[in-house]
């Protein structure tokens, strides 16, 4: 029986912290019992904002490590990295002839650039390369040239998505034939999202990450300044008001949940001791997958190999995809 496919791309721009873990890298392993994965290192869209070779290097390793510590079995996965399947370039070339430069304009990304240029009183693209403008297609190109059935995103993606399908159809219709596989958006649900230090959603952009592979110590220092109120220790608190039960929810178990419940009502207890509950748990989950981590980033040549086996592998279906799609269209 022929599995689905799952396919994802993880943009190597910044530290993996827990909300990623949570939100992406936990589902889209569990993901991969189900289905056929291929999960990617995403490095040429990361090149529209990062230019320092040793900079996204590193990031590529680094979340490359994070999905093998957590789990990720490159035997059971295909893991590689874009840049090395040149076909996806290709077929971007292709898909850029579909795509009409208004979609383009339509995107999210873009337009908020576009935004903040003129609140800045700057040129409208000011800071936009031709990379950012394009981003929809470069990742149709990466969804379509694996004929994904389906794409687990965050919700910040979904109208790339909506993008990707948008190409797909016009070459579908316009060559009459089912010339690119339509792949279904698995989007997670927002009722999942991982709040930060500071109560609000967990993100880079908001300075309120807390990063999933730090040193206990550390892990226990951000702990204690996650942002609470200024109940007094005798006060009873309501634990589902608080930012630091909220996470606490994500690592315990049932009863631990109800245990701190209860000393939460009870009243008596300070913020100290909630968090570190709080580090217990975090860091008896995490504890084994950091020294996993840890033990990978000390050997960077395992790293390679993975990847680069991954991407041979990658090649060879995409050069099947790519001669399939050339032909169609005349070449
Ligand atoms: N744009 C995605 C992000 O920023 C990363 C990505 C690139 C991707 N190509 C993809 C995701 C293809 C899914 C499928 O998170």
């Amino acid at each position: 029986m022929n599995k689905g496919i799952a396919l994802t791309g993880i943009k190597p721009t910044g530290t993996p912290h827990i909300g990623n873990y949570f939100g992406a890298i936990k589902p889209a392993i569990e993901l991969t019992k189900e289905y056929d994965a291929r999960y990617f290192i995403a490095d040429y869209h990361a090149l529209n904002s990062i230019k320092d070779p040793q900079k996204i290097n590193d990031l590529a390793y680094e979340v490359a490590a994070t999905w093998l510590a957590c789990g990720l079995d490159p035997d059971k996965a295909l893991v590689y990295r874009q840049s090395q399947v040149p076909q996806t370039f290709d077929l971007s070339t292709i898909l850029l002839a579909f795509t009409s430069k208004g979609l383009m304009n339509r995107a999210h990304a873009y337009k908020a650039m576009v935004q903040s240029n003129k609140e800045l009183n700057r040129d409208p693209d000011d800071g936009v390369n031709m990379g950012l403008f394009t981003y929809p297609v470069l990742m149709a190109a990466d969804i379509l040239l694996f004929d994904s059935d389906v794409v687990p995103v965050g919700k910040d993606q979904a109208q790339h998505l909506e993008m990707t399908i948008d190409i797909a159809q016009s070459i579908n219709h316009i060559y009459k034939k089912d010339v690119l596989k339509i792949p279904k958006p698995l989007i997670r649900k927002s009722t999942q999202t991982i709040i930060g230090m500071d109560g609000r959603k967990m993100s880079k952009s908001y300075n309120n990450t807390i990063p999933l592979f730090l040193p206990p110590k550390k892990l226990r220092k951000l702990i204690m300044k996650i942002v609470t109120n200024s109940q007094t220790i005798e006060e009873v608190k309501d634990p589902d008001k608080c930012n630091v039960f909220a996470l606490y929810k994500l690592f315990a178990t049932d009863e631990q949940q109800e245990a701190l419940r209860k000393m939460y009502l009870a009243g008596g207890m300070g913020w100290g001791h909630a968090k570190n509950e709080l580090f217990e748990v975090m860091n008896e989950l995490i504890f084994p997958m950091r020294e996993k981590y840890n033990k990978l980033m000390e050997n960077k040549d395992y790293i390679a190999k993975v990847l680069d086996e991954g991407s041979e592998k990658a090649r060879e279906i995409a050069s099947k995809k790519i001669e399939y799609v050339k032909n169609i269209l005349g070449f």
